[in-house]
Protein backbone atom coordinates (compact mmCIF):
# COMPACT_ATOMS: atom_id res chain seq x y z
CA UNK A 1 0.00 0.00 0.00
CA UNK A 2 0.98 3.15 -0.62
CA UNK A 3 2.05 5.49 2.49
CA UNK A 4 0.16 8.92 1.98
CA UNK A 5 1.68 11.61 0.57
CA UNK A 6 3.68 14.06 3.51
CA UNK A 7 2.46 17.64 3.59
CA UNK A 8 4.68 19.96 2.21
CA UNK A 9 5.79 22.58 4.80
CA UNK A 10 7.95 26.10 3.82
CA UNK A 11 9.05 28.89 5.46
CA UNK A 12 11.96 30.87 5.38
CA UNK A 13 14.00 34.04 7.58
CA UNK A 14 15.71 36.63 6.02
CA UNK A 15 19.63 36.23 6.15
CA UNK A 16 20.05 39.27 7.79
CA UNK A 17 22.51 38.11 10.59
CA UNK A 18 22.54 36.15 14.08
CA UNK A 19 18.48 34.91 14.58
CA UNK A 20 17.08 36.55 18.14
CA UNK A 21 15.15 34.00 20.50
CA UNK A 22 12.01 35.91 18.66
CA UNK A 23 12.99 34.19 15.35
CA UNK A 24 13.52 31.13 17.52
CA UNK A 25 10.18 30.82 19.61
CA UNK A 26 7.96 32.18 17.11
CA UNK A 27 9.36 30.29 13.71
CA UNK A 28 12.61 27.58 13.97
CA UNK A 29 11.69 26.10 16.96
CA UNK A 30 8.11 25.05 15.35
CA UNK A 31 9.51 24.09 11.65
CA UNK A 32 11.71 21.38 14.08
CA UNK A 33 9.15 19.89 15.47
CA UNK A 34 7.67 19.77 11.64
CA UNK A 35 10.61 17.59 10.05
CA UNK A 36 9.69 14.59 11.68
CA UNK A 37 6.85 13.84 9.63
CA UNK A 38 6.63 16.48 6.91
CA UNK A 39 8.23 17.00 3.87
CA UNK A 40 10.11 20.55 4.55
CA UNK A 41 11.74 23.49 2.26
CA UNK A 42 13.92 25.97 4.27
CA UNK A 43 15.10 28.78 1.86
CA UNK A 44 18.07 30.93 3.01
CA UNK A 45 16.16 33.76 1.42
CA UNK A 46 18.97 36.07 0.65
CA UNK A 47 17.27 37.69 -2.42
CA UNK A 48 15.03 39.19 0.25
CA UNK A 49 17.60 40.30 2.21
CA UNK A 50 19.05 42.47 -0.82
CA UNK A 51 15.59 44.92 -0.62
CA UNK A 52 17.81 46.42 2.75
CA UNK A 53 19.57 48.94 1.24
CA UNK A 54 22.74 49.33 1.56
CA UNK A 55 24.59 46.33 2.53
CA UNK A 56 27.59 45.07 2.29
CA UNK A 57 27.96 41.82 -0.30
CA UNK A 58 30.64 40.43 1.44
CA UNK A 59 28.39 40.69 4.83
CA UNK A 60 25.83 39.40 3.10
CA UNK A 61 27.19 36.06 1.77
CA UNK A 62 28.48 35.77 5.94
CA UNK A 63 25.15 35.63 6.91
CA UNK A 64 23.29 33.61 4.58
CA UNK A 65 25.90 30.65 5.36
CA UNK A 66 25.78 31.56 9.05
CA UNK A 67 22.42 31.27 8.95
CA UNK A 68 22.48 27.80 7.45
CA UNK A 69 24.35 26.82 10.87
CA UNK A 70 22.01 28.67 12.58
CA UNK A 71 19.38 26.28 11.27
CA UNK A 72 21.06 23.61 11.86
CA UNK A 73 22.17 24.00 15.34
CA UNK A 74 18.52 24.27 16.10
CA UNK A 75 17.77 21.07 15.05
CA UNK A 76 17.16 21.43 11.33
CA UNK A 77 18.03 18.31 10.51
CA UNK A 78 19.28 18.51 6.95
CA UNK A 79 18.88 14.68 6.71
CA UNK A 80 15.27 15.62 6.72
CA UNK A 81 14.44 18.57 5.07
CA UNK A 82 15.35 20.71 2.50
CA UNK A 83 17.95 23.79 3.49
CA UNK A 84 19.07 25.71 0.39
CA UNK A 85 20.05 29.58 -0.56
CA UNK A 86 17.03 30.84 -2.42
CA UNK A 87 19.52 32.40 -4.72
CA UNK A 88 20.79 29.14 -5.96
CA UNK A 89 17.43 27.66 -7.58
CA UNK A 90 16.48 29.76 -10.81
CA UNK A 91 12.69 29.64 -10.35
CA UNK A 92 12.14 31.96 -7.35
CA UNK A 93 12.98 35.66 -9.59
CA UNK A 94 10.70 34.03 -12.35
CA UNK A 95 7.82 32.84 -11.18
CA UNK A 96 7.53 36.23 -8.62
CA UNK A 97 7.73 38.32 -12.08
CA UNK A 98 4.51 36.15 -13.14
CA UNK A 99 2.81 36.62 -9.94
CA UNK A 100 3.70 39.83 -10.02
CA UNK A 101 1.67 40.61 -13.32
CA UNK A 102 -1.29 39.67 -11.28
CA UNK A 103 -1.02 41.49 -8.27
CA UNK A 104 -2.57 45.37 -8.00
CA UNK A 105 -0.38 47.88 -6.68
CA UNK A 106 -2.27 48.76 -4.25
CA UNK A 107 -2.44 45.15 -2.72
CA UNK A 108 1.37 45.66 -2.23
CA UNK A 109 1.27 49.34 -0.74
CA UNK A 110 -1.46 48.22 2.13
CA UNK A 111 1.25 46.21 3.76
CA UNK A 112 2.27 46.78 7.24
CA UNK A 113 5.17 45.78 7.38
CA UNK A 114 6.39 47.95 3.80
CA UNK A 115 4.41 50.90 5.19
CA UNK A 116 6.26 50.96 8.39
CA UNK A 117 9.28 50.88 6.39
CA UNK A 118 8.28 53.93 4.75
CA UNK A 119 7.03 55.58 8.33
CA UNK A 120 10.54 54.37 9.86
CA UNK A 121 12.25 57.03 6.42
CA UNK A 122 13.93 54.01 5.30
CA UNK A 123 14.94 54.21 1.47
CA UNK A 124 12.31 52.61 -0.50
CA UNK A 125 13.18 50.63 -3.45
CA UNK A 126 10.69 48.94 -5.73
CA UNK A 127 12.57 45.56 -4.05
CA UNK A 128 10.90 46.29 -0.78
CA UNK A 129 7.39 46.58 -2.42
CA UNK A 130 7.77 43.59 -4.35
CA UNK A 131 8.84 41.61 -1.83
CA UNK A 132 5.74 39.58 -0.89
CA UNK A 133 5.01 38.63 -4.28
CA UNK A 134 8.39 37.12 -3.97
CA UNK A 135 7.59 35.36 -1.13
CA UNK A 136 4.64 33.90 -2.56
CA UNK A 137 6.94 32.87 -5.44
CA UNK A 138 9.05 30.86 -2.79
CA UNK A 139 6.19 28.95 -1.08
CA UNK A 140 4.26 28.64 -4.86
CA UNK A 141 7.00 27.11 -6.63
CA UNK A 142 7.38 24.29 -4.20
CA UNK A 143 3.20 23.82 -3.93
CA UNK A 144 3.44 23.92 -0.48
CA UNK A 145 0.30 23.21 2.17
CA UNK A 146 1.28 24.97 5.18
CA UNK A 147 3.65 27.70 5.57
CA UNK A 148 4.55 28.13 9.60
CA UNK A 149 5.71 31.69 10.62
CA UNK A 150 5.32 34.40 13.56
CA UNK A 151 2.61 36.43 13.83
CA UNK A 152 4.17 39.55 11.95
CA UNK A 153 3.74 37.16 8.23
CA UNK A 154 0.23 36.50 8.73
CA UNK A 155 -1.01 39.45 6.49
CA UNK A 156 1.79 38.68 3.50
CA UNK A 157 0.20 34.94 4.14
CA UNK A 158 -3.00 36.52 3.20
CA UNK A 159 -1.74 37.73 0.18
CA UNK A 160 -0.15 35.06 -0.93
CA UNK A 161 -3.27 33.15 -0.52
CA UNK A 162 -4.97 35.70 -2.76
CA UNK A 163 -2.24 35.50 -5.37
CA UNK A 164 -2.49 31.83 -5.32
CA UNK A 165 -6.55 31.91 -6.09
CA UNK A 166 -6.12 34.60 -8.41
CA UNK A 167 -3.71 32.46 -10.57
CA UNK A 168 -5.92 29.41 -9.93
CA UNK A 169 -9.35 31.20 -11.30
CA UNK A 170 -7.24 32.74 -13.72
CA UNK A 171 -5.68 29.80 -15.70
CA UNK A 172 -7.07 26.42 -13.85
CA UNK A 173 -5.93 24.99 -10.68
CA UNK A 174 -2.63 25.11 -10.63
CA UNK A 175 -1.63 25.89 -7.03
CA UNK A 176 -2.69 24.79 -3.50
CA UNK A 177 -3.43 27.57 -1.24
CA UNK A 178 -1.47 27.78 1.36
CA UNK A 179 -2.40 27.66 5.26
CA UNK A 180 -0.38 29.86 7.40
CA UNK A 181 0.44 28.04 10.73
CA UNK A 182 0.97 30.58 13.52
CA UNK A 183 1.92 28.94 16.98
CA UNK A 184 -0.57 30.01 19.68
CA UNK A 185 2.04 30.82 22.50
CA UNK A 186 5.61 33.23 22.25
CA UNK A 187 4.13 34.19 18.33
CA UNK A 188 5.39 37.23 19.10
CA UNK A 189 8.32 38.11 21.04
CA UNK A 190 9.06 42.15 21.67
CA UNK A 191 11.42 44.12 22.54
CA UNK A 192 13.39 43.92 25.97
CA UNK A 193 13.73 47.53 26.00
CA UNK A 194 10.26 48.58 24.71
CA UNK A 195 7.44 45.80 24.66
CA UNK A 196 5.59 48.08 22.56
CA UNK A 197 7.07 46.89 19.52
CA UNK A 198 8.35 43.17 18.00
CA UNK A 199 12.24 41.98 18.69
CA UNK A 200 13.60 42.27 16.29
CA UNK A 201 18.04 41.87 15.17
CA UNK A 202 17.56 45.24 13.19
CA UNK A 203 16.92 47.11 15.66
CA UNK A 204 19.35 49.80 16.57
CA UNK A 205 19.58 48.94 20.11
CA UNK A 206 21.36 45.89 21.01
CA UNK A 207 20.06 45.53 24.18
CA UNK A 208 16.26 45.33 23.09
CA UNK A 209 17.04 41.74 21.96
CA UNK A 210 18.98 38.16 22.52
CA UNK A 211 20.44 36.43 19.93
CA UNK A 212 21.11 32.89 19.69
CA UNK A 213 24.89 33.18 20.13
CA UNK A 214 24.89 35.74 23.17
CA UNK A 215 26.89 33.96 25.93
CA UNK A 216 24.98 33.46 29.10
CA UNK A 217 27.18 36.80 30.47
CA UNK A 218 25.16 38.89 28.15
CA UNK A 219 22.14 36.90 28.18
CA UNK A 220 21.26 37.56 32.06
CA UNK A 221 22.53 41.22 31.57
CA UNK A 222 19.74 41.75 29.02
CA UNK A 223 17.30 39.95 30.79
CA UNK A 224 18.49 41.95 33.86
CA UNK A 225 18.34 45.40 32.20
CA UNK A 226 14.39 44.31 30.51
CA UNK A 227 11.94 47.05 30.67
CA UNK A 228 9.33 45.96 33.59
CA UNK A 229 6.30 47.36 34.80
CA UNK A 230 4.43 49.06 37.54
CA UNK A 231 2.98 46.92 40.60
CA UNK A 232 5.53 44.02 41.81
CA UNK A 233 3.16 41.16 41.28
CA UNK A 234 4.61 38.72 38.71
CA UNK A 235 1.56 38.01 36.50
CA UNK A 236 0.17 38.33 32.58
CA UNK A 237 -1.48 41.02 31.65
CA UNK A 238 -2.70 43.78 29.02
CA UNK A 239 -1.35 46.00 31.90
CA UNK A 240 1.76 44.08 32.12
CA UNK A 241 3.31 44.02 29.09
CA UNK A 242 7.02 44.17 30.17
CA UNK A 243 6.67 40.91 32.61
CA UNK A 244 3.81 39.03 30.19
CA UNK A 245 6.77 39.75 27.35
CA UNK A 246 9.40 37.94 29.69
CA UNK A 247 6.77 35.07 30.89
CA UNK A 248 6.05 34.58 26.98
CA UNK A 249 9.82 33.92 26.79
CA UNK A 250 10.28 31.64 29.45
CA UNK A 251 7.38 29.61 28.48
CA UNK A 252 8.59 29.19 25.08
CA UNK A 253 11.70 28.11 25.94
CA UNK A 254 10.16 25.35 28.52
CA UNK A 255 7.05 24.65 26.60
CA UNK A 256 4.46 25.67 29.55
CA UNK A 257 1.84 28.00 29.98
CA UNK A 258 2.78 31.62 31.01
CA UNK A 259 0.33 30.66 33.69
CA UNK A 260 2.47 28.15 34.90
CA UNK A 261 5.42 30.05 34.43
CA UNK A 262 4.32 33.14 36.56
CA UNK A 263 3.13 30.50 39.52
CA UNK A 264 7.01 29.73 39.99
CA UNK A 265 7.39 33.14 40.97
CA UNK A 266 4.53 33.75 43.48
CA UNK A 267 5.30 36.24 45.68
CA UNK A 268 9.09 37.30 44.39
CA UNK A 269 10.36 40.06 43.45
CA UNK A 270 11.22 41.24 39.43
CA UNK A 271 14.64 40.74 40.56
CA UNK A 272 14.30 36.99 41.33
CA UNK A 273 11.91 36.73 38.23
CA UNK A 274 14.31 38.14 36.18
CA UNK A 275 17.57 35.63 37.39
CA UNK A 276 15.04 33.15 36.57
CA UNK A 277 13.98 34.00 33.32
CA UNK A 278 18.01 34.30 32.43
CA UNK A 279 18.78 31.14 33.56
CA UNK A 280 15.81 29.57 31.00
CA UNK A 281 17.17 31.50 28.18
CA UNK A 282 20.66 30.22 29.30
CA UNK A 283 20.14 26.96 29.32
CA UNK A 284 17.82 27.05 26.17
CA UNK A 285 20.47 28.73 24.24
CA UNK A 286 23.38 26.73 25.76
CA UNK A 287 23.64 23.68 23.02
CA UNK A 288 22.54 26.03 20.28
CA UNK A 289 25.58 28.02 20.50
CA UNK A 290 27.59 25.25 20.85
CA UNK A 291 26.53 23.43 18.34
CA UNK A 292 26.83 26.11 16.03
CA UNK A 293 29.96 26.81 16.86
CA UNK A 294 31.13 23.64 15.50
CA UNK A 295 28.86 24.02 12.43
CA UNK A 296 30.68 27.44 11.47
CA UNK A 297 34.32 26.34 11.27
CA UNK A 298 33.61 23.47 9.12
CA UNK A 299 32.61 24.74 5.72
CA UNK A 300 33.06 21.84 3.59
CA UNK A 301 30.21 20.38 5.58
CA UNK A 302 28.11 23.21 5.32
CA UNK A 303 28.85 23.13 1.48
CA UNK A 304 27.79 19.75 1.37
CA UNK A 305 24.64 20.89 3.04
CA UNK A 306 23.68 23.72 0.54
CA UNK A 307 24.80 21.73 -2.55
CA UNK A 308 22.45 19.20 -2.22
CA UNK A 309 19.74 21.28 -1.01
CA UNK A 310 20.06 23.23 -3.44
CA UNK A 311 19.64 20.16 -6.08
CA UNK A 312 16.19 18.89 -4.18
CA UNK A 313 14.92 22.24 -4.46
CA UNK A 314 15.90 22.82 -8.12
CA UNK A 315 14.23 19.57 -9.49
CA UNK A 316 10.64 20.48 -7.68
CA UNK A 317 10.96 24.24 -9.05
CA UNK A 318 11.66 23.68 -12.56
CA UNK A 319 8.76 21.07 -12.09
CA UNK A 320 6.57 23.50 -11.50
CA UNK A 321 7.71 26.52 -13.42
CA UNK A 322 7.27 24.66 -16.47
CA UNK A 323 4.07 24.09 -15.52
CA UNK A 324 3.08 27.68 -14.85
CA UNK A 325 4.67 29.03 -17.77
CA UNK A 326 2.15 26.71 -20.23
CA UNK A 327 -0.60 28.06 -18.47
CA UNK A 328 0.54 31.70 -18.81
CA UNK A 329 0.66 30.84 -22.34
CA UNK A 330 4.61 31.21 -22.90
CA UNK A 331 5.92 29.09 -25.73
CA UNK A 332 7.70 25.72 -24.68
CA UNK A 333 11.18 25.83 -24.37
CA UNK A 334 12.88 23.65 -26.79
CA UNK A 335 14.80 20.84 -25.46
P1 LIG B 1 12.55 37.59 9.89
O1 LIG B 1 13.77 37.52 10.72
O2 LIG B 1 11.79 38.86 10.09
O3 LIG B 1 12.78 37.22 8.47
O4 LIG B 1 11.57 36.47 10.50
C1 LIG B 1 11.75 35.08 10.41
C2 LIG B 1 10.65 34.34 11.12
O5 LIG B 1 10.71 34.63 12.52
C3 LIG B 1 9.23 34.73 10.68
O6 LIG B 1 8.42 33.57 10.68
C4 LIG B 1 8.77 35.69 11.74
O7 LIG B 1 7.37 35.67 11.89
C5 LIG B 1 9.46 35.15 12.99
N1 LIG B 1 9.74 36.25 13.92
C6 LIG B 1 10.55 37.32 13.71
N2 LIG B 1 10.60 38.13 14.79
C7 LIG B 1 9.77 37.56 15.71
C8 LIG B 1 9.38 37.90 17.05
N3 LIG B 1 9.84 39.00 17.64
N4 LIG B 1 8.53 37.08 17.69
C9 LIG B 1 8.06 35.97 17.10
N5 LIG B 1 8.40 35.57 15.85
C10 LIG B 1 9.23 36.35 15.16
N1 LIG C 1 8.95 37.58 4.79
C1 LIG C 1 9.46 36.62 5.72
C2 LIG C 1 9.94 37.37 6.97
O1 LIG C 1 10.33 38.49 6.92
C3 LIG C 1 10.58 35.82 5.14
C4 LIG C 1 10.13 34.97 3.99
C5 LIG C 1 10.53 35.06 2.70
C6 LIG C 1 9.22 33.87 4.08
N2 LIG C 1 9.95 34.07 1.97
C7 LIG C 1 9.15 33.34 2.77
C8 LIG C 1 8.50 33.30 5.12
C9 LIG C 1 8.33 32.23 2.48
C10 LIG C 1 7.70 32.19 4.84
C11 LIG C 1 7.61 31.68 3.53
O2 LIG C 1 9.92 36.77 8.01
Amino acid sequence: MDEPKRKTVLSAAQTTGILTIGNYLGAIRHWVRLIEDHECFFPLVDMHAITTTPYLPAQLRKNTRSLAAQYIACGLNPQKCTLFIQSHVLGHAELAWILGCMTPVGDLQRMTQFKDKIEKGAPINSGLLFYPVLMAADILLYNADMVPVGEDQKQHLELVRNVAERLNNTYSKTFKVPEPKIPSTASRIMSLQNPGRKMSKSDPNRASYILLTDDPDQIRKKIARAVTDSGREVRPGPDKPGITNLLSIMSGFLEISLEACAARFAGENYSSFKKGVAEVVVDGLGPIRTRYQEIISDPAYLDSVLKAGAEAAQKRAFRMLNKVNRKVGFVERFP
